[in-house]
């Protein structure tokens, strides 16, 4: 049996007396792309929020890579390799599109803050651009990178924190929402883009309200709703399993 890149058991959050995630037990296998959906509020984003440690749990353990992490800070699981975005758009809007890139970087890789202090050593200005130019090019954000992250379209400007994830090297991609906000076409594009990270060896869990498309492309859904994990499965037992017809049907507003 392999080991899965994240397993969480029995997670759990209140805030008082409401429980926003309740005895939440799944995995994520080496490059699944696994869609964690669910109707506005569900607890999703919570989710996300205890794994990568910026929420701790009320109960429930979490493991990445077989280690327990329950409770680890954001910035040591980064190190780790479990990268997250976030659901509102976290670029610097002033900043180039390259700069944001160079950025992220440079607050990842070993020596940052030495360098941010007194500069790049020989030799690693160059490798540094060379994964900025690598970054871009990837991402599809060659043509946009002299531009500020605020003149693009609001669907590059979540493709540029997509391409920011990426420059801490994750091991495990957590996306919420990245497709919000794009017509069909645009989820289209970027989900490409999700699949190509995948297929470099990384393994997503991604949040969103595009049904369609995640039904085209993940592996497996986990399906929240009211805090607890509705059903799991491949795309089309989820399409046709009752619960999750009667919930998305019945709150059809909300998908
Ligand atoms: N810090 C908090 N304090 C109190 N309640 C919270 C907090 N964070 C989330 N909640 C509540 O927990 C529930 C789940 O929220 P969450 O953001 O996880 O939902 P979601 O599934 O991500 O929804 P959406 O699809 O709208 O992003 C909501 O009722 C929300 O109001
Ligand atoms: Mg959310």
């Amino acid at each position: 049996m392999v080991t899965p890149v994240l397993r969480v058991e029995g997670l759990t959050r209140s805030f008082g007396g409401f429980r926003a995630v309740s005895s939440l037990t799944f995995h994520v296998d080496p490059r699944e792309i696994v869609g964690l959906v669910g109707p506005n509020g569900a607890g999703k984003t919570t989710t996300f929020n205890l794994i990568t440690g910026f929420l701790r749990p009320t109960a429930g353990r979490v493991w990445f890579q077989g280690r327990e992490v329950t409770g680890c800070p954001p910035h040591r699981l980064a190190r780790l390799g479990l990268v997250r975005t976030f659901q509102q758009t976290r670029v610097f809007s002033r900043l180039t599109v390259e700069e944001n890139i160079r950025l992220a970087l440079h607050r990842h890789e070993p020596g940052g803050l030495r360098r941010t202090l007194w500069g790049p050593a020989p030799g690693e200005a160059a490798a540094l651009e060379r994964r900025v130019d690598e970054i871009l090019e990837f991402a599809g954000l060659q043509e946009a990178r002299r531009r500020r992250a605020e003149e693009l379209p609001y669907g590059e400007q979540r493709i540029l924190g997509v391409a920011m994830a990426l420059a801490v090297d994750p091991v495990l991609l957590l996306l919420d929402e990245p497709l919000a906000g794009m017509n069909a076409t645009e989820a289209e594009a970027a989900i490409q883009l999700v699949r190509a990270i995948r297929d470099r060896g990384v393994t997503v869990l991604i949040i969103d309200h595009h049904m369609e498309t995640l039904m085209r492309h993940c592996d497996r859904l986990v399906v929240l709703h009211h805090g607890e994990k509705l059903a799991e499965g491949p795309p089309e037992a989820i399409r046709r399993h009752p619960e999750v017809v009667r919930v998305y049907l019945g709150e059809e507003a909300a998908v």
